[in-house]
């Protein structure tokens, strides 16, 4: 896909890899963007600077992304990309409390299924139609200091995995975005596990190509960094030393978080 003369969608675009995602799409001559977010206010900023619209839209209820869908097609006809962006985490592993569960659930995978069900039935009247799924190097991997957000990304490459097998024939394609560290206000710097993301990590502009040529190769998988790729090759071949590799880095990373001093070093690897 080209982004040139599209309608596009971009949920979470009020900050970060959204808001990118949007100055990107508008820089490659987008016809319009729609900048979605639960802060209206944010969300209002972007699209000023790219002549876009902004609307109010908490993806974790169906019925506000179904009205997102609803008020763009009322005022496009169409929706050509839709770009399911916002993401959440929590730290932690199987002790974190059901609600923040069920948040990471709602936001990380159910507004996928939200958005696909929502948008769908129109792309697939008009034959074709492109759906961006952010999910994170964790839905391929893991992230060791949080369950909740290393398993529902895993959901949410599955979703999207499954969305471009089933849909394809109808002229659906699909990219899921699996980045490593980027910077923006995401990572949380008194973390250990983000500092180690932030030592190598990009910024949202720098992964903005990756994505434009994601999306004109129309390539499945789109990442930030090609570790992610050749860790997710190590995983497939070699499981066993794949966790036990990550078990290793989960060591470090435990010893630094006692001692702030000496944070994990880029080299351990993920
Ligand atoms: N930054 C990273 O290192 C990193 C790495 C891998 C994956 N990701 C994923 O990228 C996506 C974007 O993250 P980011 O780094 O730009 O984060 P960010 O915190 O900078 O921006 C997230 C945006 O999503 C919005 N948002 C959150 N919950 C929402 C909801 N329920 N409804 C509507 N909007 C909501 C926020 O208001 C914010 O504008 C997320 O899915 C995240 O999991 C980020």
């Amino acid at each position: 896909m080209q982004l040139a003369g599209q309608i596009a969608v971009v949920t979470g675009g009020a900050h970060g890899i959204g808001r990118a995602l949007c100055r990107r799409f508008a820089a490659e001559g987008a016809a319009s963007i729609v900048v979605a977010d639960r802060n209206l206010a944010a969300a209002e900023q972007v699209a000023a600077e790219i002549n876009g619209v902004a609307i109010e839209c908490d993806v974790s209820q169906e019925a506000s992304v179904q009205s997102l869908v609803n008020q763009t097609l009322a005022e496009y006809g169409r929706i050509d990309l839709f770009a399911s962006n916002a993401g959440v985490t929590v730290k932690g592993g199987v002790e974190v409390p059901d609600p923040q569960w069920q948040w990471l659930w709602d936001v990380n995978l159910m507004a996928h299924v939200y958005a696909a069900r929502a948008v769908l039935p129109s792309m697939i009247e008009r034959g074709h139609g492109y759906l961006l799924q952010t999910s994170s190097a964790a839905g391929l991997l893991t992230e060791i200091g949080s369950a909740a957000y290393a398993v529902t990304k895993h959901a949410a490459v599955g979703l999207a995995e499954w969305l471009a097998v089933r849909y394809r024939k109808q002229g659906i394609r699909v990219s899921c975005l699996c980045p490593a560290g980027v910077v923006t206000d995401f990572l949380d710097l008194d973390d250990p596990v983000h500092q180690f993301l932030h030592m190598s990590a990009v910024t949202p502009e720098e992964l903005m190509d990756n994505v434009i040529a994601g999306l004109a190769s129309e390539k499945f998988l789109i990442v930030s960094h090609p570790e992610v790729e050749e860790f997710f090759q190590f995983k497939s071949t070699r499981y066993d030393d794949f966790l036990r590799n990550f078990s290793k880095v989960h060591d470090k990373i435990e010893r630094a978080r006692n001692q702030p001093s000496r944070p994990p070093r880029e080299r351990d690897g993920v």
